[in-house]
């Protein structure tokens, strides 16, 4: 997309020149705005056209069944679907009684700039109506960091040429039709008119619809309020029916002059409030964002993130893309979860229904670690939906015959809705994402509230699970059976190496931090003794290796499989999920994405060097990314093995994942965790970061293609600038006490106010491994007509 000629590359802001109708899905999607609670797609001011309507509340969906052909024992009865609701950001335009459409007409010019750093989304264009009348059109729109319910609009239109009658109609809408989509998984389950209409008002400039959905008893309340400046012969009218409120402005406006509407936009959900208690809340958040302003609320939003940048920007020289890539990321992960506030972070975020909105491992394996380091109460507040939820996953441990607690692998409300048993909840590794997560984000920020009123319970209770889930052998030996790892396309095997490792993490971290507190975790019902069964079990765990190969086995047996005939498989057959079976799919080496590569990343210590690379190189040529959770880890591996150049194609790959649409749905919405992973692949790939408990390290190596990465991190209450050129890294601590680093092997004591640089080895420069035929990074892009 960016590559395609309407978008322009920009170091701050994503810009569109003129409008390419075939790519609307799409840049609904990239000009999505959100604060994690509230979320609008890039939808044009007037509604149509339009790719896929949204207007997406966090934890806002509907239930439908969940047919089987044969039912069994555990499995979920029911889907959850996140759902379009009350759209508010419509203002359709009638010129002279002419409906402004992009379609009619001529489109003299149009803009749309997605500005990073001030959060707002600007639109402007000149529209000549078939009839010849010639209007300049201006919106602004934000979904407000600050005020965590409302959302706003600025919309002006002026009559250019000759005198111009205009019609605004400013309107919330419910049950919005939407366009059926069929034949990917991935995509969501389309409900048809999900919302039963309960109260209308139009009363002045103000309009609100209240709804509830059937089956999830889910009720909600959108509001508007309106401020409206225009000339002398400007009226305003208002009405309202089950599921449109409209505010309608006419105005006669002679060259130059014209109208201004400001919207404000208020929603509210709820489950158990009644009736008028939701209607009040968004009453009180309009009247809330009305004494701020329009004005107010830009300049809450430059602050917000002028804070946001100053913790956490990267700046990367020798590839404007990547540099405008990282942004864009690093802003779509900040609005998918810095206002989620004990509500999930969806894999993609609040801009779309694909994967039906839920939440997967996605958000503590990638996007909690990015935002433990530049904006952490996020991570607490993300944590602590986990543990809302944890009545949910210890029923379900309960059902499974499990102890402890069992997370499902997708979810809205926390219960399992995976239909499919091999890729759902068989992935019990997200238990120890979660427990991972929680110990990152202690551990680099001292939380100790935290730890003792949330941490530690989500630590035991997913240990517990681990020590029912495995076994000891008659030597001692513990494994983990039956469970699918990261790579789907290998499922229900056995001792699966990333599993282990992470595991292993799991109940050491329960252990740890039971001794930290030890009266909370008595009345989790932890003693000595069982804490010693969780460090006896982490000691003992099995990580498979096939000593003839001299290579870790990514789970028990792998390395024995027949390889998948990637000669025969054609481009056009990836992903394979879609065009073959998976029983083919499961008894061959081919590998979904990273999944020992990952299990290298994230337990590095239990892989010397030469393993590392020998690894890697093993892997590579299984791998075909059929997921975009891949390119990222890849990245960082293969920097570590100091393949730079593949390590930089990969970091283009996941970083344009979305901007460049490679693969081919992110229409469906934005892929939240490839984003985060960009900001994952340049610091901990290029930079090499490391956080180990104590520990921080980097190991730094730039690829040829760059001349420059800088990045920002806060880690125990300290704040660092990391700098790396060719032949140089420069660390600065930019403010906190004394903290020693460590640079490859070296540990280096940094003072606020005393840069230390050392120097960047060079690059081994060995050849890299080859990927599966036709899945080289890069080869997306020219597959698409990019490059
Ligand atoms: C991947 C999962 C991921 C999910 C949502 C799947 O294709 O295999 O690892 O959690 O997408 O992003």
């Amino acid at each position: 997309m960016i590559t395609d000629s309407c978008f322009a590359v920009d170091p701050w802001a994503l810009k569109e020149t003129f409008l390419n109708l075939d790519l609307l899905p799409q840049s609904e999607s990239v000009f999505a705005l959100s604060n994690g609670h509230v979320g609008w797609r890039g939808n044009l001011d007037e509604g149509d056209p339009h790719g896929l309507p949204g207007s997406y509340l966090n934890g806002f969906y509907e239930l439908h069944p969940l047919p089987y052909a044969e039912g069994g024992y555990g499995y979920p009865e029911s889907g959850q679907t996140a759902i379009n609701v009350t759209n508010g950001k419509i203002l359709r335009l009638l010129v002279d009684d002419e409906p402004f459409d992009v379609r009619y007409g001529r489109l003299g010019s149009h803009e749309r700039v997605l500005d990073l750093r001030a959060g707002l989304l600007h639109r402007s264009c000149t529209w000549t109506s078939p009839a010849g009348r010639t209007v300049r059109v201006r919106s602004t729109r934000m979904v407000s960091f600050t005020q965590r319910s409302t959302a706003a609009i600025a919309y002006e239109v002026e009559a250019v040429d000759t005198p111009v009658r205009v019609v605004v109609q400013s309107e919330l809408v419910a049950n919005e039709q939407l366009p059926s989509v069929a034949g990917d998984p991935r995509t969501a389950a389309v409900l048809e008119s999900p919302l039963d209409a309960e109260e209308n008002h139009a009363v002045g400039n103000r309009l609100l619809l209240m709804h509830c959905t059937r089956n999830s008893n889910l009720r909600v309340a959108a509001a508007a309020e309106h401020t409206v400046q225009g000339p002398g012969q400007t009226e305003t009218s208002s009405e309202s029916s089950d599921d449109v409120a409209r505010l309608t402005v006419t105005s006669l406006l002679i060259p130059g002059e014209k109208l201004r509407i400001d919207k404000l936009v208020a929603y509210g959900w709820s489950r158990i409030r009644s009736l008028p208690a939701v209607q009040d809340q968004v009453q009180a958040a309009l009247a809330a964002a009305g004494s701020t302003g329009w004005q107010g609320l830009v300049d809450e939003q430059r602050h917000y993130l002028d804070e946001f940048w100053a913790r956490s920007d990267v700046e990367v020289d020798g590839d404007e893309e990547v540099q405008q890539a990282v942004r864009f990321g690093l802003f779509h992960v900040l609005q998918a979860g810095a206002r989620a506030e004990q509500r999930a972070i969806p894999a993609k975020g609040l801009t779309g229904t694909g994967y039906d909105g839920h939440s997967f491992w996605d958000t503590e394996t990638f996007v909690l670690p990015l935002l433990t380091y530049t904006w952490p109460g996020a991570v607490a507040e993300a944590l602590r939906w986990r543990q809302s939820t944890l009545p949910a996953a210890r029923d379900r441990a309960r059902q499974l015959g499990l102890r402890g607690a069992t997370f499902p692998w997708r979810t809205i409300d926390g219960s399992e809705c995976t239909a499919y048993w091999p890729a759902g909840t068989a992935a019990f590794h997200v238990n120890a994402d979660i427990a991972d997560a929680v110990i990152r984000y202690v551990s680099a920020s001292g939380d100790q509230d935290f730890e003792r009123t949330s941490g530690l319970e989500l630590l035991v209770e997913t240990a517990r699970l681990w020590m029912s889930l495995g076994h000891h052998d008659h030597r001692g030996i513990f494994h983990i059976d039956g469970v699918t790892g990261p790579d789907e396309y290998s499922a229900v095997t056995d001792d699966n190496a990333y599993t282990n490792l992470m595991a292993a993490r799991n109940m050491r971290g329960a252990a740890d931090s039971a001794e930290r507190h030890r009266d909370e975790a008595a009345a989790l019902g932890v003693d000595d003794e069982e804490a010693a069964t969780w460090r006896d079990a982490g000691q003992a765990m099995h990580l498979p290796y096939n000593d003839e190969l001299q290579v870790h086995e990514q789970h028990a047996g792998f390395t024995g499989h027949q390889l998948w005939d990637f000669a025969a498989t054609r481009p056009d057959q990836y992903p394979l999920l879609l065009h073959f079976p998976y029983f083919d799919i499961y008894r061959k080496q081919v590998v979904k994405q990273a999944d020992l590569v990952l299990a290298m990343y994230m337990c590095g210590q239990y892989f010397d060097a030469d393993q590392k690379a020998r690894n890697f190189a093993y892997y590579e040529p299984l791998t075909v990314r059929d997921s975009s959770l891949s390119a990222c880890c890849q990245a960082v591996m293969a920097a570590e093995v100091c393949h730079e150049r593949l390590a930089y194609d990969y970091v283009v790959e996941a970083a344009l994942m979305d901007l460049d649409d490679l693969e081919n749905n992110t229409r469906d919405g934005l892929h939240i965790a490839s984003l985060a992973g960009t900001w994952m692949a340049l610091v901990c790939g290029f930079g090499g970061m490391r956080h180990n408990g104590d520990t921080l390290s980097f190991m730094p190596r730039l690829p040829e293609k760059l001349s420059r990465l800088t990045f920002h991190l806060g880690i125990w209450g300290r704040r660092l600038r990391v700098e790396i050129k060719t032949g140089i890294a420069t660390y600065t601590l930019l403010a906190g006490s004394t903290m020693t680093v460590r640079h490859h092997d070296e540990a280096l004591t940094l003072t606020v106010g005393s840069p230390v640089s050392r120097p960047v080895p060079g690059s081994a420069l060995r050849p890299a491994p080859e990927q599966p035929q036709g899945r080289r990074p890069g080869q997306l892009r020219l597959q698409r007509g990019r490059q």
